[in-house]
């Protein structure tokens, strides 16, 4: 838990739109994490979550029809205009997904893959920092005697901990997890909560989640989405126990017990 909630925010979303074609997905969505902070994103299906995370990496950028709206800033630099390079913006900012999707390569290539996509040619180099990668994840003790088998041999849990091994190994400023235990049994869930509040303070980061729960148990603050006249909003944000214990908006307050959504 960052104490300083005053200091300046690592993630900003400032009156975020995305829409595909004619269809607005979401409309001016503001947030704002601060620097190792763990914000949790909660709200029904449909409600634009996917599509706000995919704004911030500019995953967006890549759906035809689709545009975005409003300012999106890390470290307080944007990271909506034209001149914003892409790979750079993707090394800044990590991302796993719901289903654990490593690439069909050896356990240790999954790592390799990225670090020599980014220019980091010494062997030796990548392979320290794939062993921290691994270590940061829990991994290391589980697969250091078999970095050459398909990480398709891993079971669920430990293909996601690899994935969030891949987003973290280039040392992002930002971690964007959609859903990353929607996937697992509670077991591999239990596995990857734990890395996940290993990793608060390390790293700034925005997870989407259906799990109230677990968004309680593991979130500094909380974002919570919904669908108002046909289009995602995020109706209200805060600390997380503010937003549990006493929501201001009764959106929020149906949601959050269970009453609605
Ligand atoms: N690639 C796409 N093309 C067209 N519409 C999309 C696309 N992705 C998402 N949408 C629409 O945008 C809205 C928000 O979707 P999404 O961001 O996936 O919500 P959530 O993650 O909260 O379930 C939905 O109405 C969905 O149908
Ligand atoms: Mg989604």
């Amino acid at each position: 838990m960052i104490d300083d909630r005053t200091a300046a925010p690592a993630l900003e979303l400032d009156d975020v739109s995305v829409s595909y074609g004619s269809r607005p997905a979401v409309r001016h969505a503001s947030l704002s994490v601060a620097p190792g902070e763990l914000m949790a994103l909660v709200g029904p299906s449909g409600c634009g979550k996917s599509s706000l995370l995919a704004a911030i990496n500019r995953m967006t950028d890549m759906v035809p029809g689709c545009r975005v709206s409003g300012d999106i800033r890390i470290g307080g630099a944007s990271v909506t205009g034209q001149g914003v390079s892409l790979p750079l913006l993707r090394r800044r900012v990590g991302m796993v997904f719901q289903q654990p999707n490593p690439f069909p390569l050896s356990i240790a290539d999954n790592l390799h893959f990225p670090l020599r996509e980014h220019g980091i040619g010494r062997r030796d180099v990548r392979e320290r920092m794939v062993e921290r990668a691994l270590r940061d994840v829990g991994l290391w003790s589980e697969v250091a005697g078999r970095l050459d088998q398909s990480a398709l041999t891993l079971s669920g849990g430990q293909q996601q901990r690899l994935c969030v091994a891949r987003a973290i190994v280039l040392a992002p400023e930002v971690l964007l997890l959609d859903e990353p235990c929607s996937a697992l049994d509670p077991i591999a869930t239990a596995s990857v909560e734990r890395l996940i509040r290993d990793l608060k303070g390390r790293y700034t980061m925005l997870m989407v989640t259906h799990n109230l729960a677990q968004a309680r148990r593991l979130a500094d603050a909380v974002a919570v989405c919904w669908v108002e006249n046909g289009c995602g909003c995020v109706v209200e944000s805060g600390a997380t126990e503010h937003i549990f214990t006493t929501p201001g908006h009764p959106v929020t307050q149906a949601y959050c017990q269970g009453l609605a959504g």
